[in-house]
């Protein structure tokens, strides 16, 4: 009999064998991916759910939220803040963090998330996806600690316990990183179960497959346009190789892609905006992405420094995404640090 290995047997192990996590953590993640099957089974109900559209607010980015955005949103919150592993939650739906109410017990760890990725897919039924990631909160003694706070999120990503992703796709795929290397688990609707169908995961650090919003173009910084113009210029170019184009407009979608087969995806720094650093948030998006493709052997920067060395100086930070296959990434980075020497970069 083929024996399968569920999410929490993966977790078990994880703790009991190296001692990856604790066992409050190991909980947590379990709350977490639990949510995740609830969210799964409102998607999956569409327009039989009333599910669908817009909810007609608006987040702290000015964006206006959907009526998914907000039931992940509470879903989440809901799983999360009674189990006694939290002491705040922080999400691209909220304006300010999520203290856990003083009656549930206190724990050490924050959680962040951007509840629904890919809101723009939603009403059509493209691959949508929910990302986590998980900071330990910096002195957690009880007797001299101050209520949590903003600052506590603060950190930067190297520090993430876990992170990961569920993707809302053809199979529900729950991907994670507690540190020890990327694993792939999929729902087994049946059984109400996430098996474990990838250990180990692998980015080829080579691609012929980039991934940006190509409608964008005009409003590039140089480096950006010399990589994107010399990808498109194929065989007959100085790269020659010719590329494939994805983009999806969910970046968990992208993201699964790469992790799958390999790619590029970027979601630069660009003039539409240019006293923002990017459309991406740091902590709910780049961070846990980051540290994902870097466990899985790729690389993620911003074109100048590694993501995951950034220091959030806000919640909802945004910022310049650059991620994927290795020698691309670097590449791409590489293009950055030549235009900001030579004085050609606008960013
Ligand atoms: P969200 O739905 O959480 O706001 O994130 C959408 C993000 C990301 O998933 C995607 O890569 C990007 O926005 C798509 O942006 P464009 O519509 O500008 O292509
Ligand atoms: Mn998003
Ligand atoms: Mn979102």
């Amino acid at each position: 009999m083929n024996k399968t290995i569920s999410l929490t047997r993966y977790l078990v192990e994880k703790q009991r064998v190296g001692g990856h996590i604790p066992p409050e953590l190991r909980l947590l993640i379990e709350v977490v991916a639990r949510a995740c099957k609830r969210i799964s089974i409102s998607i999956n109900k569409g327009a039989l759910g009333g599910v669908l559209g817009s909810a007609d607010t608006e987040n702290v980015q000015g964006e206006v939220q959907k009526k998914l955005d907000i039931i992940a949103n509470e879903v989440l919150i809901e799983a999360n803040e009674w189990g006694g592993h939290l002491a705040a939650m922080a999400s691209e739906e909220m304006d300010g963090i999520y203290a856990v109410p003083n009656r549930f017990p206190q724990g050490e760890y924050l959680l962040m998330f951007d509840p629904l990725d890919g809101s723009s897919n939603i009403d059509v039924n493209v691959s949508i996806g929910t990302i986590f990631s998980v900071l330990r909160k910096q002195n957690d003694d009880p007797e001299t600690v101050e209520p949590v706070c903003e600052q506590d999120f603060l950190q930067p990503g190297k520090q993430q316990v876990a992170a990961g992703y569920c993707v809302y796709g053809p199979q529900t795929t729950l991907v994670l990183t507690v540190g020890d290397g990327v694993a792939m688990f999929t729902l087994d609707r049946e059984q109400g179960s996430w098996v474990l169908t990838q250990d180990q995961v692998r980015i080829p650090e080579d691609t012929r497959e980039f991934a940006i919003n190509m409608s964008n173009m005009r409003h590039w910084d140089a480096p950006v346009r010399r990589y994107i113009d010399e990808c498109l210029q194929g065989k007959d170019g100085p790269r020659g190789k010719d590329f494939n184009m994805r983009w999806i407009a969910s970046m968990v979608a992208d993201v699964h892609r790469i992790l799958t087969r390999g790619g590029i995806f970027m979601y630069p720094w660009d003039k539409r905006e240019p006293h923002k650093p990017g459309k991406l948030r740091l902590m709910y998006e780049a961070n846990p992405m980051g540290w994902l493709v870097e466990q899985a052997g790729g690389a993620a920067t911003n074109g100048r420094q590694r993501i995951l060395d950034l220091h959030p100086t806000q919640l909802h930070e945004r910022v310049s995404v650059i991620l994927g296959s290795r020698n691309e990434v670097e590449r791409v980075t590489a293009y950055h640090r030549e235009a900001a020497a030579d004085g050609t970069s606008a960013a």
